[in-house]
């Protein structure tokens, strides 16, 4: 939208404050904010994370890149541009679940340093934690959960992350995670023993 369109916005404040959602959902809203390549375990810990927070009496809920392409982002492909749009979104709509009190775990490839950075800065600094799951190339190529490895080094899939498209790592995350050293249940524990 310019920013011609947008001085005719305003934004309309909850008459909820932020304490009195907090006491009575019992937790702190925030955004836990996967990134890493394909294969590196991004959706598993998402998953994993979710079902301990649930089964925890937590509120929790997995906004997955595969799932959300598939619907508020179906318009969006692979480009460096399509990319960075598809972060703004959902760093936009992961700050909008963590006002509301939840904790919204993002699993987005995420590439790009300053989508990522753009994205964070739309929730509360104090409540988005960066984790980079950096597990090496060769082990998420040989994991290849969705064969897509296969199919981007045989030419079927143009810009494919890690192979004909670049992936910037994080330089200072939250937590950065070797998933080829670290078993998904460790993960999961380091994390929510800051987080939450
Ligand atoms: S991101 O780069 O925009 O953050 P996102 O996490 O939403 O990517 O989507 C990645 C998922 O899309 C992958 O898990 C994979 O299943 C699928 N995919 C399809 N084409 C590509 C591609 N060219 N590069 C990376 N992932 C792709």
């Amino acid at each position: 939208m310019s920013d011609e369109m947008n001085k005719n916005l305003t934004w309309s404040e909850s008459d909820v404050p932020r304490e009195l959602r907090e006491r009575k959902t019992g937790q702190r809203g925030c955004v836990i904010w996967l990134t890493g390549l394909s294969g590196a375990g991004k959706s598993t810990i998402a998953r994993e994370l979710e079902r301990v927070l649930i089964d925890t009496g937590r509120m929790a809920y997995v906004l997955d890149g595969d799932n959300i392409r598939l619907g508020l982002c179906s318009d969006l492909g692979f480009s460096s541009e399509d990319r960075d749009e598809n972060i703004r979104r959902v760093g936009e709509v992961a700050a909008l679940f963590a006002d509301a009190g939840m904790v919204a775990i993002a699993a987005f490839i995420s590439p790009f340093a300053k989508a990522r950075t753009s994205a964070a800065e739309a929730t509360p600094e104090e409540r988005f934690f960066e984790v980079y799951l950096d597990a090496p190339l060769e082990v998420c190529e040989r994991r290849d959960p969705k064969g897509l490895y296969k199919k981007a080094r045989n030419g079927e899939i143009a810009d494919f992350t890690g192979i004909t498209s670049p992936y910037e790592a994080p330089s200072n995350p939250a937590f950065r995670i070797d998933t080829s050293k670290i078993s998904v249940r460790e993960a999961v524990a380091m994390i929510l023993e800051k987080v939450i």
